[in-house]
């Protein structure tokens, strides 16, 4: 008798076929491909595996024979609900983000410091702005908040354009080329020091709201905060309030509470914020899959997958 091919359903609420057509095929495995939550709630009591994007929470109630879950994008915050049975491995895909991440932190450090706001403002007057200049990024201290393979590979394009760069982590353990690294209860004299606050947390109980009124306080009044993990990391009510009063120098957005940022939010128009929707680390399925892949044949075989969240802790 063979034995029942495994269940996977690749999901995703935008387009998953760019994904599905990557994955390596194989006769023990039938593939399931919807962007349709209805479908894949019929679906679901079937599945042995779910790699997928924004999966609808209510179909994990239905999937009892459900093993592993394979996450599509950086954060796994959406998939660790409470009704995710324990016995579910989630995986996540770590290695791919980083770059995308580093270069969108160091293009807008640039922008600040280059004034492309001002200079192309000044072009479309036909105005020969010559009394502004730019600044230098070199030189200029840069604090990762959250050093995980993001916030590390962030540090380390940091230092190579000749930031200084200083890091929170929970373990304060060294991390080479960061000159210093500061513990989860010392984050506001990391933040004290720095021009650039880059945050790169996964969002969990413990990061929930960890950048609040104090935290922002203790920034230089030039400094820049740039938020590429969650918007709930941020109490964005304080941090409207110290744009608006200019107490920060500026922030730049690409993750908030709500998403889309409903239309009329005040950070869309505020000239010292830059938003970006959600886009800092796109889901590239030539990146993605071959993880999956990857864990798929160590799943099929019965071998310990890779890349393992730790679901007490959140990452
Ligand atoms: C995320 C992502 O997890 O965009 O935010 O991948």
């Amino acid at each position: 008798m063979s034995a029942r091919p495994v269940q996977v359903l690749v999901y995703r609420p935008d387009d998953p076929r760019p994904f599905a057509s990557l994955i390596r095929a194989r006769p023990s495995v039938t593939l399931h491909v919807t962007s349709s939550p209805d479908e894949a709630a019929l679906l679901a009591p079937e599945l042995d595996v779910i790699f997928g994007w924004k999966v609808p929470p209510a179909l994990y109630e239905k999937a009892a024979r459900l093993a592993w879950f394979q996450v599509m994008g950086a954060g796994v915050d959406w998939v660790l609900v409470p009704t995710l049975p324990r016995r579910v491995v989630v995986t996540r895909v770590p290695g791919v983000f980083g770059p995308w991440m580093a270069e969108y932190v160091l293009t807008w450090c640039g922008f600040v410091v280059q004034r492309i706001d001002a200079y192309r403002a000044a072009q479309r007057e036909g105005r020969w702005l010559e009394t502004l200049l730019p600044a230098r990024l070199g030189g200029t201290t840069l604090t990762v908040v959250g050093l995980g393979d993001i916030g590390r590979t962030i540090a380390r394009a940091a230092r190579a354009a000749g930031m200084r760069v200083i890091g929170v982590s929970r373990s304060g353990a060294a991390v080479s080329g960061i000159e210093r690294i500061y513990r989860g209860r010392d984050l506001r004299r990391a933040i004290a020091v720095a021009d650039w606050v880059v945050l790169t947390v996964p969002l969990t109980p413990a990061t929930r709201g960890l950048i609040g009124p104090e935290e922002l306080a203790a920034m230089k009044p030039t400094a820049w905060l740039l938020n590429i993990a969650r918007g709930a990391v941020v109490d964005e009510a304080a941090l409207l309030d110290m744009l608006r009063r200019r107490a920060i120098g500026g922030a730049v957005l690409d993750v908030f509470g709500t998403e889309p940022l409903p239309p009329d939010h005040p950070f869309w128009t505020l000239d010292n914020v830059v938003v970006t929707p959600h886009i800092a680390g796109p889901d590239v399925p030539e990146e993605i899959v071959p993880v999956f892949n990857d864990n798929l044949a160590r799943f099929v075989a019965g071998r310990p997958l890779r890349h393992v969240v730790d679901r007490r802790r959140g990452y």
